[in-house]
């Protein structure tokens, strides 16, 4: 009877590291403050669009960073870095959407990347969407050059740009338009299948 029993365990065990290893948890980080935020409305609806294999994780602690200090970078991590670090960690894959601000990324999310150069986002895949209707386009250079400082792994399909006005937030804070919606999906399914390449590429599946 022990033996069937340690068997069954032994079996739930890798059951449930091949569903761990069907999952992909997808890190949301948006670069605004701002309640009402359109950026923070289009990751809304990516969570609202995940498929079930994909766990979408909100970053909500942008506000609570202290300010980027080298001689803050070592242990014991300032318990938001700690925390940020962690996120990263936990999760697969990571999404921005930032609002442009005088031309340049906001301090407070340049300040949350100059966090991730130590540590955190190297080989993770990472892609974005730039929700502005006005450009931004340096400032999603910008986004570029500071992610492969951190040898992230930018994947060109998961980075897009997605014209959403204000108006297009609905009371629940999120997108209801079906192209919005679809671009934000094909979004999702990029980084995705990067991760599962990555998987494959190691021989985790
Ligand atoms: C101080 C300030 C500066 C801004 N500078 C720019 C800019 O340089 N380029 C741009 O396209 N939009 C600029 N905007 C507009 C914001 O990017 C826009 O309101 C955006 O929707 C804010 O993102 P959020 O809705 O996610 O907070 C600026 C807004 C503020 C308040």
């Amino acid at each position: 009877m022990a033996g069937r029993g340690a068997d069954a365990m032994s079996c739930t065990v890798r059951v449930m590291e091949a569903e761990a290893a069907r999952r992909y948890t997808i890190l949301l980080v948006s670069g605004s403050l701002r309640g009402g935020s359109v950026n923070a409305g289009v990751l809304r609806t990516a969570r609202d669009l995940t498929a079930p294999s994909v766990v979408a994780l909100p970053y909500e602690r942008l506000g609570d960073l202290p300010h980027f200090n080298p001689d803050d970078d070592r242990d014991p991590l300032p318990e938001a870095v700690a925390h940020l670090r962690a996120q990263l960690a936990a999760c697969d894959a990571v999404l921005f959407s930032t609002p442009e601000y005088a031309g340049a990324l906001p301090g407070s999310f340049k300040n949350l990347l100059d966090w991730t150069v130590g540590g955190g986002i190297q080989d993770k895949p990472v892609g974005w969407i730039n929700a502005s209707m006005g450009g931004a386009k340096g400032t999603y250079e910008q986004l570029r050059t500071v992610l492969t400082y951190t040898n992230a792994d930018i994947v060109t399909g998961a980075c897009v740009e997605i014209p959403v006005p204000r108006s297009a937030i609905d009371g629940y804070g999120l997108l209801a338009d079906a192209g919005l919606r679809q671009g934000i999906r094909e979004v999702l399914d990029a980084l995705v299948a990067r991760v599962a390449e990555r998987r494959r590429e190691a021989g985790a599946t």
